[in-house]
């Protein structure tokens, strides 16, 4: 059966039992400032799920184009995409577990077809710090289904991933209990990082198994389903959604319990036709032929760069064909990263001229199936992309005259020159040393050495900072604490406002009872200077100010977005940066790993009880909320 197909056949078969399709939403959600695109089906029905009755009734199903592109790096494995269509169905208040998991199971082997003896299903194991039970009822609904379908189900349980690893899996068993960062789902992942207000809850994955010899085991450890091996994929997550996480961070039982599942389509279709590697499904393969033809290269030989051109190219055209332009900014600025990153790999490919004229059509062929009603400029959808296709072979252009500049004055080039062409103006390795040969410019002879050594320090450096900026300078991620980090980013705004706009943080701490902050500045600070930032700070958090936050590309943070950050050379090239007030014209954007609130005036009153020197030039403040 393939993809098209299965979409279909999961809708006819929802509606049979009593749902309503409803339209999918379009990838760019209108007045949700929270997420750059629609990651999931659910995403749209928050309020629904809250709680407010829906229009069409209490039992729907859809299938949402979804992107994720906090996945871009992990494309090119056989199982990850940015973008893909999650099949959904949701109960509002109305059924829950059993009617859920028979339903699913139903729909994978007798509508899909797939072999009962090869679905293996998780569960959650519960949270002593919430109070969050054990999911004992969903795994005994499993094993009364498997019973059923006459497959040898037993129970068992595992805990975190990592313990899976060393364990591995024991005859006969089927359902496994993990943890949350498993099996509770949330916009914001596991049980602790779930976005006060939001619903949440335990669920409940079903994996497909492709057989033990896919599993690499000197790499992956032992073969579980929440490994990261190539046994087991997961192809759909029901989630009880029974709570919701209040303003306290605890979490409470919502009146009306809500399923919310969402299954991805291209994993599914792998399952039907027993590959591993989702590209190789209906809607992926044509794309990978053509990329063949035209480079005249093997799939086999050059998986990685295959796989990452499709599936940004599927990206860019659903966003092109939904009215968005390639731009500097936000959505527009990721639909540019994803052409851009395809004519990159095309290019380790050899595919130097344009090429996205014969591969869009492919893609537009492959979605013909997908509602106008988010495809609304379908027919615009290929001028845009050429246009950037164009645009960008511009800029590598650019990248030869920079290579011409840097050997007007040297004789002979080395690969850390070629590492700074590429770093700096995005001018890749290949083409340089391609450029270097074709005008008789001298390499020297170990140029991809010293090119591989300038990548590994600048990926050194990048996970140094990464670690330290992803702690944040945070002791914990408990709920005053965060409320004291976000109070922090007002503080070093309102000094710079206040005091003067050459102010950088020097150094933070930030505690559960206090945060102490280090800054240049050449004076003392005048009780009248205090009080201004104070005032300056509370007026901030008086006007309830949205924090927001997405990943960037580096660059782009510094010089398009103006991001504060203070360890530029060490950042990582994507990087989250928080944005507080208006996002055109904010009150704070700093390059930051969170977490944060999501709305200032949750923090309370900010008052500076110290103010001290730290250093020569370099003054500390701390304060409290009170
Ligand atoms: N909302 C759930 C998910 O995205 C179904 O996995």
């Amino acid at each position: 059966m393939d993809a098209n197909t299965i979409r279909q056949k999961f809708l006819d078969f929802e509606v049979k039992k009593g749902h309503k399709i409803i339209q999918p939403a379009p990838l760019v959600l209108e007045g949700d400032p929270t997420t750059l695109f629609t990651g999931s089906g659910m995403q749209p029905l928050l309020p629904y799920l809250l709680g407010k009755e829906h229009p069409e009734g209490k039992r729907l199903t859809d299938a949402q184009p979804s992107m994720r592109l906090q996945d871009i790096e992990d494309v090119g494995d056989p199982r990850h995409t940015t973008v893909f269509e999650m099949l959904g169905n949701w109960s509002l208040g109305d059924y829950f577990k059993r009617e859920q998991i028979e339903n699913f199971f139903e729909f994978l082997t007798q509508v899909v077809g797939l072999d009962p003896e090869k679905i293996y299903v998780t569960c959650f194991i519960g949270n002593e710090k919430y109070g969050i039970p054990k999911d004992t009822e969903a795994a005994e609904i499993w094993k009364s289904v498997f019973e059923k379908a006459g497959v040898k189900a037993e129970i068992a349980e595992i805990g975190s991933a990592s313990e899976g690893d060393k364990r591995g899996i024991k005859e006969g068993e089927r359902i496994f209990f993990y943890d949350d960062k498993e099996n509770w789902w949330s916009r914001g992942g596991g049980i602790d990082s779930t976005p006060l207000g939001d619903p949440c809850g335990p669920d409940s994955e079903v994996f497909y198994d492709f057989g033990e010899d896919k599993q690499d085991v000197a790499k992956y450890g032992q073969s579980h389903p929440a490994s990261d091996g190539a046994r087991f994929m997961e192809i759909g997550n029901q989630v009880f959604m029974q709570y919701r996480r209040l303003e306290d961070g605890s979490f409470e039982e919502l009146e009306k319990k809500n399923v919310d599942f969402g299954g991805g389509l291209e994993r599914i279709a792998a399952a039907a036709i027993g590959s591993f590697d989702v590209f190789k499904i209906s809607l992926m393969k044509p794309i990978i032929d053509k990329l063949e033809e035209i480079s005249g290269k093997s799939y086999d030989n050059n998986t990685d760069e295959m796989r990452v051109i499709a599936d940004h190219i599927r990206g860019a055209y659903l966003l092109a064909s939904q009215g968005l332009a390639p731009s500097n900014k936000t959505q527009g600025y990721a639909m540019r990263r994803l052409v851009r990153r395809a004519i990159l790999r095309a290019l380790d490919l050899g595919i130097s001229a344009n090429f996205l004229s014969e591969i869009v059509p492919i893609v537009a062929d492959n979605y013909k199936d997908l509602p106008d009603s988010i495809l609304t400029h379908r027919d615009v959808a290929l001028d845009v992309l050429l246009k950037e296709e164009n645009a960008f072979r511009k800029t590598l252009n650019r990248g030869l005259k920079e290579l011409e500049k840097l050997t007007r004055n040297k004789k002979i080039v080395d690969g850390r020159d070629i590492f700074m062409l590429q770093d700096t103006y995005g001018f890749p390795f290949e083409l340089s040393v391609e450029e270097c040969y074709r005008q008789g410019i001298e390499l020297t002879p170990e140029y991809k050495k010293e090119f591989d050594e300038a990548l590994k320090e600048q990926r050194e450096r990048s996970q140094t900072a990464s670690k330290g900026m992803f702690k944040g300078g945070l002791e914990d991620h408990g709920e005053q604490t965060v409320k004291y980090h976000t109070a922090t980013h007002l503080l070093l705004a309102a000094l710079q406002k206040v005091i003067s706009p050459d102010i950088v943080q020097k150094g933070s701490n930030t505690t559960s009872e206090r945060t102490r902050f280090d800054f240049n500045c050449d004076h003392k600070l005048t009780p009248e200077e205090i009080s201004a930032v104070e005032n300056q700070v509370n007026e901030w958090i008086a006007q309830d100010l949205p924090v927001v936050f997405d990943e960037y590309d580096k660059t782009y943070a510094r010089d398009v977005l103006k991001a504060h950050g203070q360890f530029w050379d060490k950042y990582p090239d994507i990087l989250k940066v928080y944005t507080i007030g208006d996002f055109d014209n904010p009150v704070s954007r700093e390059v930051c790993g969170g977490p944060h609130v999501e709305h200032t005036g949750v923090i309370g009153k900010f008052k500076i009880k110290k103010e001290e020197s730290s250093a020569a030039g370099i003054r500390r403040i701390k304060a409290v909320i009170e």
